[in-house]
């Protein structure tokens, strides 16, 4: 089994969305049953929480309902337990860090330097506090760099 971890701030928007694309693109390859995917937040905020509503009509539209998820907070056993942990933005990026010298284990990536293909972006923008388009954004993204991971999942499974 593969473990993949995407990691946001609040885990009610890019996380939860990068989760479910994931496994909709895995179910489509026929490889859900070897790779387990979670997504957390870096904070407490939001803990027991649904995704937000605009993520989850971003998700929809593209075929994919991530309404069932529920928000939770990164861990320090996460750094022990996923293959792959992922972060969204450069703020994520350095909190996990920071976790990761004190506990050791898997090292972070940031989400979208390591597996974008087509986009010239290496953040997932936080669409919290803007509009639809935004939301939309984060799908377009995260689609695209979910391309990119399931072809190193590939080749982790060999
Ligand atoms: P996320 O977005 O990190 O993609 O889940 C956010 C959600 C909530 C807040 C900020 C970002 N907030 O400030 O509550």
């Amino acid at each position: 089994m593969i473990r993949v971890l995407f990691v946001c701030l609040g885990n009610i928007c890019r996380s939860p969305t990068a989760h479910g694309i994931l496994l909709g693109r895995l179910e489509d390859e026929g490889l859900a049953d070897k790779v387990d995917v979670d997504s957390a937040g870096t904070a407490d905020w939001h803990i027991g929480k649904a995704p937000d509503p605009r993520s989850q009509q971003a998700a929809l539209a593209r075929g994919v309902d991530i309404s069932d998820q529920q928000a939770r907070q990164v861990t320090e056993e996460d750094f022990q337990t996923y293959d792959y942990i992922l972060a969204m933005d450069r703020s994520n990026f350095s909190d996990l860090k920071v976790i990761h010298e004190s506990v050791g284990g898997t090292v972070p990536k940031l989400f979208l330097r390591a597996f974008g293909r087509s986009f010239d972006e290496h953040e997932v923008p936080d669409p919290y506090y803007g509009g639809e388009a935004g939301f939309r954004h984060v799908v377009d993204l995260v689609e695209d760099a979910c391309d990119g991971l399931i072809i190193d999942i590939r080749k982790r499974l060999g």
